[in-house]
């Protein structure tokens, strides 16, 4: 397999996880994620985000009963939230954030770990209260983080000829 390929097959192997076997994640792994989420793009080079990693079964376990589909953190060893200061950036901090969370993502798959994007967006302030945050930090995602035991196969995915256009809404990319 060519190396672009192979980088193309690790994109597309990356799959949502929400069973984990109970083996902590080591900490240096978890530090070398994190070191290179520090590299995802950021509006203005702006980096408004910071990294809260959670290992206390207490606050994970809170933050897992935030609302119904967060349960997956109960179990994972682990979990990452996401924070961004929004007034260092005040219109693309959602997206700074994304783009960090993305990057957490891909280097965990990378390391053989599996990982689940947790909705926060309707509970900014109970994840705030629960991890001490700074109002004017919003927790922009979280993710339950830990080595999978399950392997789910893709979901589905929109054909391209519905999403993708050339030049003008509408126009199909042939
Ligand atoms: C912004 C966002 C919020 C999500 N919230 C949840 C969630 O609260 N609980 C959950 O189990 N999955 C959640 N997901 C994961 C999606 O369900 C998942 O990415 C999607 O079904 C596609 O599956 P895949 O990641 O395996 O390709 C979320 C994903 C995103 C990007």
């Amino acid at each position: 397999m060519s190396e672009t390929e192979t980088l193309i097959k690790f994109l597309l192997t990356r799959r949502s996880i929400r069973k984990f076997k109970k083996d902590p994640v080591p900490l240096d792994v978890v530090k070398r994620i994190l070191d290179i989420a520090r590299y995802a793009p950021s509006a203005g080079n702006r980096q408004p985000w910071i990294f809260i990693v959670v290992s206390d079964p207490e606050v994970k376990s809170r933050l897992a009963k935030i609302h119904r589909w967060a349960y997956p953190l109960e179990e994972a060893p682990m979990g990452i939230v996401v924070a961004c200061n929004k007034d260092v950036s005040p219109d693309s901090y959602y997206v700074d954030c994304a783009n960090a969370t993305m990057y957490i993502m891909l280097a965990a798959h990378a390391y053989g770990l599996g990982t689940v994007w947790l909705q926060t967006l309707r509970n900014v302030e109970d994840i705030q209260k629960i991890l001490n945050l700074p109002a004017n930090y919003i927790p922009v995602s979280m993710l339950a983080i830990g080595y999978p035991a399950e392997s789910p196969s893709p979901k589905s995915r929109k054909d391209l000829k519905e999403i993708a256009y050339l030049n003008s809404f509408g126009n199909p990319l042939q």
